[in-house]
């Protein structure tokens, strides 16, 4: 199968995927973050992420409105169902915040992945700071693969913390990822292999396989990003 971007609903679209067919698992889900109770969680994600003082103001989104119960629910749906499309000892990573650490790690292990570890994404000193508190430098990739992962797979030794700022001019997403964040990442996918996004945003981990030498599948609901990611690819 080609390199594609399947716009719609990853949990309608994965179920017409092969099974067997991918070599990594690399995706950055809807957080559901950005507030402890019900009616904070459901704020639209720019009132959420943005700062409305910044300059350059993203779309919004979908799906990032669930409260914990239902985030979990939902996470272990689709996981389970990549669970059927990856290769046996596949990688896979998802990236979350704080809040949500706890929350993917069960939801990774209960769609019946082996948990392997948390890598970091130190974001740098560029992020806002806030007098008497730590800077929210951090995210988190929660990774783990399907089943054993043999030691001999075709893959370099990777950084525990990856240390990349977020730029403006590679932004594309209101929680978009650097690119440079996201080449380093792919890199856990035996060489020449198969990664699979369900969640593409404006398609970092695509663009990111594609510059690497890595085949790919996304999906994307919002249109306006499945739009964003296509131009990216074909800019490349
Ligand atoms: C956190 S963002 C990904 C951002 C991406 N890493 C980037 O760098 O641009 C998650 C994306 O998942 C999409 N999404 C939410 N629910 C979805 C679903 N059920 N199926 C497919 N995509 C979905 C959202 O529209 C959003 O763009």
């Amino acid at each position: 199968m080609k390199n594609q971007l399947l716009q719609g609903d990853a949990l309608k679209l994965l179920p017409t995927l092969e099974a067997g067919s991918f070599d990594a698992l690399i995706t950055d889900p809807p957080y559901a973050s950005g507030g402890v109770h019900a009616n904070a969680r459901q704020r639209k994600p720019s009132e959420k992420y943005q700062q409305s003082d910044r300059m350059h103001l993203h779309a919004e989104f979908v799906g990032d409105e669930r409260d914990q119960r239902s985030h979990l629910r939902w996470m272990v749906l689709w996981l389970a169902e990549c669970a059927r499309l990856l290769k046996e000892g596949a990688p896979v990573c998802l990236f979350t915040d704080w809040r949500q650490l706890p929350l993917t790690t069960d939801a990774l292990q209960a769609a019946g992945f082996t948990w392997r570890g948390v890598a970091v994404w130190d974001k740098t000193e560029g992020v806002r700071p806030q007098l008497g508190r730590f800077r929210s430098q951090a995210e988190y990739i929660v990774w783990g693969s399907k089943g054993a992962m043999p030691l001999a797979r075709r893959a370099p030794i990777l950084p525990g913390v990856i240390r990349a700022k977020v730029r403006k001019d590679d932004k594309l997403h209101m929680t978009g990822k650097p690119t440079e964040l996201m080449r380093q990442v792919v890199r856990i996918c035996e060489e020449g292999g198969r990664i699979l996004d369900p969640f593409a945003g404006s398609g970092t981990t695509l663009v990111a396989a594609q510059l690497e030498g890595y085949s790919w599948i996304g999906c994307e609901l919002t249109q306006h990003y499945a739009d964003v990611t296509r131009e990216r690819l074909a800019g490349l």
